[in-house]
């Protein structure tokens, strides 16, 4: 009788909150249509033509209705070599560079960290991505400083700053040898220097100098995040030899949501990967399995529009998918990748988000007939996907893949 007091009344608790439990039975997805991209404005598209000069249509409506408005203006950056200096026994040279905004001197400074190879190359080839836990957390090299910008409370940081204990706590999740020995740059910052990962964090950034905050469509943090990795190349073309043929862009979770709305902004990334995006990312909001609109609204109110929250419980009236997100892309290569047991970001969503890119790709004579694959075993094209074993993560096998990619669709030249 007392437990099952205490079900109802947790059942209540959870209820008034407006959470429902997640759904992992495939068989209770529900149907659902899906958004046909080529049909804007009461046409058809029919040609690769017609799309680039309609699919702003579709830009707008996730900027109205997802993400908020990036806002036009094109603040100055200023760029600043803290340090340049060899490491690896000489095979690169590890560089720190401070970004700032010198109309809005208020606003955090950036720190990319970049790594290029000691090989003397004309060009190029650029990795790049934001990382969750500061620089210092991607190498054990005891001589990149701990990021001082806002930190979540967690294993690696106490009372909101990093501490050393976080040195090397991501060196898995970026390939940083692989880089070097494939003559590519490898390039990062830490996504909170750019803002801030929670609901006050736009105080700090650029979202408290540019943008609406009255507005319902006002852009959120992933539409910050987003507009940050385009700063970052700014500056990376205008510091290194960069191939810009080959810029791959990788986000991982909730920087692969904010990964591919930069792709859809800025043209620049020519190669764009997803890593567990799930939800607001490459995850098909049709989907009833795993986070839905609702839990990313109550979680993460300050991730997107206002206008999003709107849709919590019915993404049916979207009248948009991460399908059409995808095919916003087009005809670039991207490579969307999940893991088998991050249920919570729905791997056949993540999956169908990106098969039903097809219609689109195809008018730029892209061929791509996508069968969800077994478990490690990726399909490798313009269009790319694997499921890897295991948890919600970014890994080595991961970057394997990813770097297979690369050398099929870098262009050569
Ligand atoms: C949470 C969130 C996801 C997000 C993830 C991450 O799980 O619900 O949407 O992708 O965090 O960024 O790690």
């Amino acid at each position: 009788m007392k437990g099952l007091f205490i079900l109802i009344l947790i059942t209540m608790t959870i209820e008034s909150y407006g959470q429902s439990k997640p759904n992992y039975d495939e068989s209770k997805v529900g149907n659902y249509e899906l958004t046909n991209p080529l049909f804007i404005n009461g046409k058809t598209i029919k040609n690769s033509k017609e799309w680039e000069a309609n699919k702003a249509f579709w830009i707008e409506k996730f900027s109205d209705n997802v993400y908020g408005k990036t806002p036009i203006e094109r603040p100055k950056i200023q760029s600043k070599v803290l340090e340049s200096k060899l490491v690896f026994e000489g095979k690169a040279k590890r560089e720190r560079i401070e970004v700032s905004f010198p109309e809005y001197p208020s606003v955090q400074k950036i720190e990319i960290l970049v790594y290029k190879p000691s090989k003397r190359l004309e060009k190029y080839n650029l990795v790049m991505g934001l990382n969750f836990r500061g620089n210092h957390s991607i190498t054990d090299e005891s001589d990149v400083p701990i990021n001082q910008h806002w930190a979540s409370n967690g294993d690696f940081s106490q009372n909101h700053k990093f501490i050393e204990k976080g040195r090397g706590s991501e060196k898995h999740r970026w390939p940083i040898q692989l880089a070097i020995e494939n003559d590519a740059i490898l390039a990062t910052a830490y996504y909170g220097d750019i803002e801030p990962d929670h609901p006050e964090g736009w105080k700090s950034g650029i979202r408290s100098v540019l943008g609406d905050r009255n507005a319902k469509e006002n852009w959120g943090a992933v539409g910050a995040w987003a507009w940050g990795m385009s700063q970052m190349l700014d500056v990376l073309i205008e510091k290194y030899e960069v191939n810009t043929k080959n810029i791959f862009l990788t986000g991982h979770s909730r920087i692969g949501k904010a990964a591919l709305w930069a792709a859809v902004h800025d043209p620049r990334f020519t190669h764009i990967n997803s890593n567990n995006s799930g939800e607001g990312g490459a995850a098909l909001y049709s989907r009833n399995f795993g986070e839905t609109i609702n839990d990313l609204n109550r979680s993460f109110p300050h991730w997107f529009a206002k206008k999003f929250s709107d849709f919590n419980h019915q993404s049916e009236k979207l009248g948009l998918d991460s399908h059409v997100l995808i095919s916003l892309l087009a005809p670039r290569p991207i490579y969307v990748a999940s893991a088998a047991e991050d249920l919570w970001a729905d791997p056949k969503g993540e999956f169908l988000g990106l098969k039903n890119a097809k219609p689109v790709y195809k008018l730029y004579k892209v061929k791509s007939d996508l069968a969800f694959p077994k478990v490690d075993s990726p399909i490798h094209g313009v269009l790319s996907y694997h499921v890897r074993s295991g948890k919600h993560d970014i890994n080595q096998y991961d970057w394997q893949q990813y770097f297979k990619f690369m050398n099929i669709y870098f262009s050569k030249k």
